[in-house]
């Protein structure tokens, strides 16, 4: 169960309340759930953050922060796994990660990406993928990657009542179709058929579309034409939202970042520094101290010690 405690603003550091089970849980801010209907309601207004999440504390850091929308990314495969593709992520790895973030009840919502052949099949095994995302990973929408191509499967999760997110650009699952992770839509033939995706995928019902690797000026486009709210990763300022990959945003990772990225930390570095100095201190002795030990009586421990060398 996660306790939530909080009344404080969301930015404010919210303290972990005592543990009843041995296990710290953090509470989340409080504030509105953010559902599928409000971020439809944002085209065009306040614009929307959205970050990837792949484990429980994650998307309690997060949720604490304020995100509107929180994504368990099949960029788990590069991020977290070491994979040099998403190609290797499948449904088993996205439903683990799922149950973690689900863990952390966040009041953003909760977007899970369906894995690379999850929903390229048929339509039947799709909606069955999909389903499993919300039953047992507790996804409230999915994304997919993909634009005309995909309808069949898009109207079928649709009308089994699962909000669709789509994804569109440089698609990381097509990598060896688009010749490596490159630009999209960098000529006007090429332009047009994204926003024709777009159009379309919009029309079908998806709620959201996620444009990634795309000129500014084909985000301002697709984000003028088509009427629900368009989240751009490397796809200029004029879409309705952003996303970032979390361990991109927190200087995570092994130190190569697109250009896209603004980096608001670099945590790697303070977590090498902590870690260096932690093996200093066991190597010379200075960890535990005493303050970082358990101790028993003083009869208590003459008694253990009893009949035994001192040396
Ligand atoms: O997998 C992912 O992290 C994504 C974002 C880049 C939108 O799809």
């Amino acid at each position: 169960m996660v306790i939530r405690t909080g009344v404080e603003p969301v930015s404010s550091a919210v303290p972990a309340p005592e543990p009843e089970d041995g296990v710290t849980r953090y509470p989340s801010c409080m504030r509105e759930k953010v559902t599928v209907p409000t971020i439809r309601a944002r085209k065009g207004g306040p614009k929307i953050s959205m970050v990837t999440a792949y484990d429980y504390p994650g998307a309690v850091i997060a949720d604490r922060a304020g995100v509107d929308i929180v994504l368990v990314g099949d960029s788990a495969a590069n991020v977290v796994h070491g994979m040099t593709t998403t190609l290797e992520f499948g449904m088993e790895e996205t439903i683990m990660h799922s149950r973690a973030v689900k863990r952390a009840d966040p009041r953003s919502l909760f977007v899970v990406d369906m894995p690379w052949l999850s929903f390229h099949i048929s339509p039947e095994d799709t909606v069955r993928n999909a389903g499993r995302i919300v039953q047992e990973g507790g996804a409230e929408a999915v994304k997919l990657e993909g634009g005309r191509k995909r309808l069949p499967m898009i109207e079928r999760i649709l009308d089994a009542e699962i909000p669709v997110m789509g994804h569109l650009g440089l698609t990381p699952q097509s990598v060896h179709a688009m010749g490596g992770f490159k630009v999209q839509g960098k000529m006007v033939d090429a332009a047009q058929q994204i926003l024709e995706d777009a159009r379309a995928i919009a029309d079908a019902g998806c709620f959201s579309i996620v444009l990634e690797g795309v000129p500014d000026i084909l985000g301002e486009l697709i984000t003028k034409e088509v009427d629900v709210p368009t989240i751009g990763i490397g796809a200029g300022p004029a879409t309705d939202g952003q996303v970032l990959v979390f361990h991109d945003l927190l200087g995570l990772g092994s130190g190569k970042y697109p250009k896209f990225v603004r980096r608001y930390a670099e945590l790697a570095d303070v977590a090498v520094a902590a870690l260096e100095r932690y093996v200093a201190d066991v190597g010379s002795g200075d960890f535990p101290g005493e303050d970082e030990s358990y101790h028993v009586s003083e009869e208590i421990a003459a008694e253990m010690l009893k009949g035994r060398s001192s040396d």
